[in-house]
């Protein structure tokens, strides 16, 4: 049986907070119950196709999963344990936002099988957090990670967002260095992204958002690598880090092109040669599923061109870089047959660095990740 992983996003926030172009509605509480029963039908639709995977990892994600009843949380998780085969030893995570939780829905998340939780906290600096548009403030995200320790969570992330409006390298390294305090297993470590539809985008448009230099986010970026470093986490991806062991084994599925199948609005699935997205309009999934019809929007077939482009790009972004063996062993052609002259040209800017196993960035490589990505585009 080939092994399966399953995103579920859950599309409702208490509010929007001002960089975010996840999709995630405020105010459609109503909607919620008629949602949890739409995705349970979406799941019974795939459930014949399925039956000869196993799913290996489970991610509920938004929007914020933690804002609604985890009843309903329960609910969906207990039809795919029923409907589908699972690993025994399945990594299962949740996002939880600070301010959103308590002992009891912790509780109804612990015996839902949930064994990861990743708490969306951005930075400590509670005025940075008023402007970024996030309900919460540093101490509720400290409550937060006492009560996820109390019902025994033992796979914790956090994620933080540097680079932000107002944000100097003093604050970005407090931030980091009061995390590491709290002994947490993984740390998403994200620069900010100015996204166009935002709030944010508005201002930087407008010349209103103080942000730190290129030069500065940089120094912090290597500042934070070296520290974390230091204190034993092991950086596996670009923006990402975690203790010995504590690799998030769902991205990792992502970041291998292995299969998984989205479910919820706007969600992705790469499954059986093909691409494939449900629609990100909240009415029309609910009425496709009402209609017994599955909500995708469009497909994509991935020839083998695109296929190992993808790998390559995605592979680049691990820090240990594209195993050179198992691209052989699953494209049946060696990596420098096709882009050998690539490589060459990367490896001669001192962006890329090769030994016998992998093919890797550098540490300034690293840093200009989109312009060697560019060239494994086919
Ligand atoms: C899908 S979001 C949801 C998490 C959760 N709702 C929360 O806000 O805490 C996952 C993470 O993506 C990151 N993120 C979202 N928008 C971003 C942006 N524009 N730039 C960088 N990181 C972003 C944040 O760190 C966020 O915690
Ligand atoms: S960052 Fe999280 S809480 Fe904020 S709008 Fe996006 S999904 Fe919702």
């Amino acid at each position: 049986m080939e092994d399966l992983s399953i995103y579920i996003h859950i599309p409702f926030c208490n509010s929007k907070c001002y960089y975010c172009d996840f999709i995630s509605f405020t105010g459609q509480e109503n909607k919620v119950e008629a949602y949890i029963s739409s995705l349970i039908t979406e799941l019974s639709l795939y459930k014949k196709d399925l039956k000869d995977y196993k799913i290996k990892t489970i991610f509920i994600g938004g929007g914020t999963p933690s804002a609604i009843d985890p009843i309903y949380i329960y609910r969906v998780l207990d039809y795919l344990y029923s409907n589908f085969n699972t690993h025994e030893d399945m990594e299962v995570s949740i996002e939880l936002n600070p301010g959103t939780l308590s002992l009891e829905k912790l509780n109804i998340y612990k015996q839902a099988g949930i064994n990861r939780v990743s708490i969306g906290l951005q930075t400590f600096n509670n005025n940075i957090l008023g402007s970024l548009g996030r309900r919460h403030h540093a101490e509720e995200f400290f409550s937060s990670l006492d009560m996820v320790k109390e019902v025994g969570f033992n796979n914790i992330n956090v994620d933080l967002i540097f680079g932000l409006p107002d944000q100097n390298l003093t604050d970005g390294m407090i931030d980091i260095t009061t995390l590491v305090q709290l002994g947490v297993h993984h740390i998403s470590y994200y620069s900010l992204i100015i996204e166009p539809n935002t709030p944010m985008y508005k201002w930087h448009q407008e010349g209103k958002l103080h942000l730190m230099d290129e030069d500065s986010e940089r120094k912090l970026y290597h500042q934070v690598k070296e520290f974390l470093k230091y204190e034993g986490y092991v950086h596996y991806e670009i923006s990402n880090f975690s203790l010995d062991g504590y690799q998030c084994k769902h991205n990792m599925v992502y970041w291998n092109i292995k299969p998984y199948l989205g479910v919820g609005l706007s969600s992705h699935s790469y499954l059986m040669g093909k691409r494939f997205w449900n629609t990100s309009k909240l009415n029309d999934y609910l009425d496709s599923l009402s209609e017994g019809n599955l909500p995708v929007e469009d497909e994509e077939l991935i020839s083998k061109e695109i296929e190992i482009a993808e790998y390559c790009i995605f592979g680049l972004r691990l820090i240990q870089g594209i195993n050179k063996r198992e691209f052989f062993n699953r494209f049946g052609v060696d990596l420098r047959d096709i882009y050998g002259h690539t490589i060459e040209k990367h490896k001669k800017a001192g962006l890329l660095i090769e030994d016998d196993r992998y093919l890797r960035l550098t540490d300034r490589g690293l840093d200009l990740a989109n312009l060697v990505e560019v060239d494994f585009l086919p």
